[in-house]
Formats: structure tokens, sequence, C-alpha cells
């Protein structure tokens, strides 16, 4: 009974048609294929951009499985791009990496965000191709790791341009070291005595930048100056640099010009050491009784006071046109004496280390001839 009247209440309900999906304006079909054609055009674009990038590119999966590569890395590394998709990477492209500690997967797997390495790849045809390569994460929508991205950058041609750049430093420092020796020469002519000095002082004051630890550039900076210090004697005339008896002091004033002198002649050229200002200050003394500037202590530079130290050694062990040579413990004794007063304690303890241990001998390459 109650079921009858609930039909007969709902009778007059007339049942609902079945409804139709609705009908697609035409303005947002041309909308949807719009949009259709922008995404093949950006998935284009993205293409061109990762077949045709400078760099090598290579995706691989978490299971080592290569996903993609462009074709410059297929042209880098002679392998074809369709061939090895699909295959493990380690068999396909293997390198010195794979299966250690330090290959990428691994390492990004175990959190690392960005990897740079300097590698060797090996091409097909045998040869290895210097490269840097970066890795980093490919992740999926949700930051899940889906695998990685390696970038080959191909650095031959760099190392190549290193090559040639290091070739041309080489060929630009002999010809600096040709020309200092002739500049050396041009003043060992005018003065006999003089012949061999520099040379000599040049190989003390390197022993002695060895023993205090200076860095090899250093060293080759106060080789430089030393071949060249007394290049102001030029400046001097030949009577007086060889005069044999006592100087006026008019005479030893032109002497004592020839620092500056020196200065005066390297400060134009362009060396990549302090040679003019070591040379100025190679007469220097540490409390102030040197000349040209009279510098004191650490006014004068490291440089000059190994230069000055060697220069007095060597002079005193040789032959000069007033005096025969006084011998080597002589020149020991001056700057023993001297040390902390007119020399720097750390140099003369180089010094003498050097001698009391047998590992400097100014006759070891040369035996010296007449010297000033
Ligand atoms: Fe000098």
């Amino acid at each position: 009974m109650k079921r009858q009247k609930m039909i007969k209440e709902f009778a007059h309900v007339k049942p609902e048609k079945p409804r139709r999906p609705h009908p697609v304006p035409a303005s947002c079909g041309k909308e949807l294929k719009r949009k259709e054609e922008l995404l093949e055009l950006a998935h284009a674009e993205l293409e061109q951009i990762f077949q045709t990038a400078a760099d090598g590119i290579c995706i691989i999966d978490k299971e080592y499985n290569t996903l993609r590569v462009n074709q410059t890395f297929a042209s880098l590394f002679g392998v074809n791009k369709n061939e090895v998709n699909g295959r493990k990477c380690y068999d396909e492209f293997p390198g010195l990496l794979c299966r250690t500690d330090g290959c990428p997967m691994v390492r990004i797997r175990k959190g690392v965000e960005r990897l740079e390495y300097e590698v060797e790849k090996p091409h097909r045809d045998g040869t290895r191709i210097p490269c840097i390569l970066t890795a980093t994460p490919l992740r999926g929508p949700r930051g899940e790791l889906i695998g990685i991205v390696e970038d080959f950058r191909d650095i031959s041609g760099l190392n190549r341009v290193q090559d040639e750049l290091r070739h041309s430093f080489e060929k630009l420092q002999k010809t600096m070291e040709g020309m200092i020796q002739t500049v050396a020469l041009i003043i060992e002519q005018k003065d006999p005595y003089t012949a061999g000095h520099q040379k000599r002082v040049a190989n003390l004051a390197c022993a002695i930048a060895a023993e205090i630890g200076l860095t090899e550039d250093k060293i080759m900076g106060i080789r430089t100056s030393a071949t060249v210090h007394d290049l102001g004697k030029i400046h001097v005339p030949a009577e007086i640099l060889s005069k044999p008896e006592k100087l006026y002091k008019k005479e030893f004033a032109l002497i004592e010009d020839h620092p500056q002198i020196g200065y005066e002649i390297l400060k134009g050229i362009e060396f990549p050491w302090p040679v003019a200002q070591i040379v100025l200050q190679h007469h220097e003394r540490l409390d102030g009784s040197g000349y040209p500037q009279g510098l004191s202590a650490e006014d004068i530079m490291l440089e000059a006071r190994i230069l000055g130290v060697a220069d007095v050694v060597e002079a005193i062990t040789s032959h000069r046109p007033y005096r025969p040579a006084l011998g080597i413990n002589k020149a020991l004794e001056e700057i023993s004496k001297n040390r902390g007063i007119l020399y720097d304690p750390k140099v003369v303890d180089a010094c003498l280390s050097l001698f009391a241990g047998g590992r400097f001998d100014f006759e070891e390459n040369e035996s010296p001839v007449r010297d000033t």
C-alpha cells in the first residue's frame, strides 16, 4: 500500500533523458589545437637544442640503461645514437669510473647534487677524448630520482691551445734568458774582473733562496736579477773598475752609482719579477748603511737581501784588482760577524748551512778566472 503511494506520488515526474555531452564550442577546439601545436613546437625546439648542443649529453636511468644520447655525444665517441638506447652505459661507453665508488650514478644515488670530473673517455676508434664530465640528477614530477644526465665537454682543443701556449712561453723564456746572458756578457766585456762574478753570485743566491724555501718563481726572479746585478757598472770607466790602487772618493762615488744606473736601464723592461728593484737594492744593508737609498731592515726586499749576501761572499772569495782572493772562510766570517747588523740573519744562516753541509761550491761548475 505504502509502495503504491510512493509510485503515485512520483508518477508525475518524467524520467530524465540521458544527458548528452556538451558540444565543444568551435572556439575551444581551436584553442586546444593551438596548445597542441605550441607543445609540439616546444618539443621540437628542445629536441633541436638537445641534439645540437655543443656538449655530448647522455641520459641514463637508475638501472644504468642508456635512455638517450645526443648527436654531439654520438660524434664525440663514435657511437650510433639509436643503437645505444636501452643498453647498459658501462658496456657501451666504459670509463675508469665504471663499477667504482666514483661512478656518477653511485654518488648521485647517495645524494650528491652535482659532480664534475676531468676524464678521458674512450672513442670507438681506441683514442681517448679528454673531457669535463658534469653529472646531475634527472628527477621525475614529484622530485624522485629517475636517473642522471651526463654532460661531456670536449677539452682536447683547450688542451692543444694550452700546450701551444706553454710552448710559446718556454720559447719566450729562453729568448729572455738569452737576452739576459747577452746583457751580462756586455758588462763583463768591459770589466774583466766581473767576468763570471754575476753568474757565480746568481748560483749562490739561488741556492740560498732554495735553502730558505722560496718558490721556484721567486728563485727564477733572483737568478735573473743576479745575472745582471752589476749592469750599472757599464757607466763606470774601465780604468776605475780595474784600478789596482785605492779609489779616490769621486771614483768610488761613480761605482756607488751602479745600482741606480742598473735600475734605470732595467726599469723599462717588463720582467715577470721586480728585477730592476732587486738590482737597485742589492747594496742596501740591514742597518741602513748601504746605498743608494739607505734603506733598512724589512724595507729592503728579501730577494735583494739574499743577493747582497751572495754578492759579498763571492766577492771576498774571488780575486780583486786591488787584492788577492781571500777565500771562503774569510767570506763566511764576514757574514757571520755582521749577521743581523748588515745582513739578514735568516739569509746568513741559510748561506752558512749550505757551505757547512757541503751543499754548495763555487767551483762545482766552473773555475773562476778573475773577478771583481
Ligand atoms: Fe754590485
